[in-house]
């Protein structure tokens, strides 16, 4: 029995940066309140920690209005812009983790936007890194998930567009619906937002899947990448589980299955992909 582990399986770096902060402050402010504005990174057990060492996790707009002293952190996937005008006007102490890659797609949004051309972000709509991304823009602005959506778009003929994506969409699928706006009659300038660490996962993910008899994906319920990661060993191998942690295998392996596969989200801490792995090897 074979186990194939994936190299680039778990903390990206602007995960591991967010969540560094974090501790590094609960280590130096004993006594002050440490907030994050929402959960630091789609990890529960990474969050329910924090939370068990004094972490409070901020939801929205008005718990935020009333807090007037600690240090707030600010997630990798970033916050919105009038967000952080509120955080700026309360004097709130506070520490951006955003990722860099992130921050680069708000300053390309906020710039190409008050040019004037309409902005296409290729993404979920529903993820908070997306719902940030939209609120830089000054004008226009659109988020499109599948090739379907750009068809429902209907804008002018010779509309200055500029195309951005969320950092962990899919490299194919960001393409195909890239292809889309190429064969319009729209004015497209297009800017590969998709982070390195994400098609660095994606590409190794779909090589593992396309070997082994059967592929783990570990990843938080919520988080976008890790789901991409399972889609796409979908697609290689039909045997594949996606889990949250080790209490979530107890899946049926077949008997005749003989190489599997693991990879992680970039939000999956390192212990929780080992505990998985040396799991597997009992069980099979
Ligand atoms: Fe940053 Fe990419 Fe991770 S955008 S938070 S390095 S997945």
């Amino acid at each position: 029995m074979e186990v194939i582990l994936a190299e680039h399986a778990g903390f990206c770096f602007g995960v591991t940066r967010a969540v560094d902060v974090v501790y590094e402050q609960i280590e130096k402010n004993s006594g002050k309140q440490i907030y994050t504005y929402g959960p630091i990174i789609h990890n529960e057990t990474v969050v329910s920690d924090l939370e068990k060492k004094g972490v409070k996790v901020i939801e929205s707009c008005e718990e935020l209005k009333n807090i007037n002293d600690g240090i707030l952190i600010i997630r990798s996937h970033g916050i919105r812009k009038e967000i952080y005008e509120i955080i700026e006007k309360q004097g709130l102490e506070h520490i951006d983790a955003t990722c860099p890659f992130v921050k680069r797609i708000h300053n390309i949004v906020e710039k190409e936007s008050a040019a004037g051309k309409t902005i296409i972000v290729v993404g979920s709509a529903k993820h908070p890194e997306v719902d940030g991304i939209v609120s830089y823009a000054s004008g226009p602005v659109y988020v499109v998930e599948t090739p379907e959506d750009v068809d429902n778009l209907k804008l002018q003929e010779g509309t200055e567009i500029c195309i951005v994506s969320q950092t962990t969409f899919n490299t194919n699928k960001f393409q195909e619906t890239v292809d889309k706006f190429s064969n319009s009659r729209y004015n497209v300038n297009v800017v590969n937002t998709i982070c390195s660490a994400t098609e660095e996962r994606q590409t190794e993910a779909e090589k593992i899947a396309g070997q082994v008899d059967a592929m783990i994906v570990i990843g938080g319920a919520h988080s976008s990448n890790s789901r991409k990661l399972y889609e796409i060993c979908s697609r290689k191998c039909a045997n594949t589980y996606f889990i949250q942690t080790i209490d979530d295998l107890n899946m049926d392996i077949p008997k005749d299955i003989k190489v599997v596969g693991i990879t992680a989200g970039a939000s999956t801490p390192k212990n929780i992909i080992e505990e998985v792995q040396k799991h597997v090897r009992t069980i099979i």
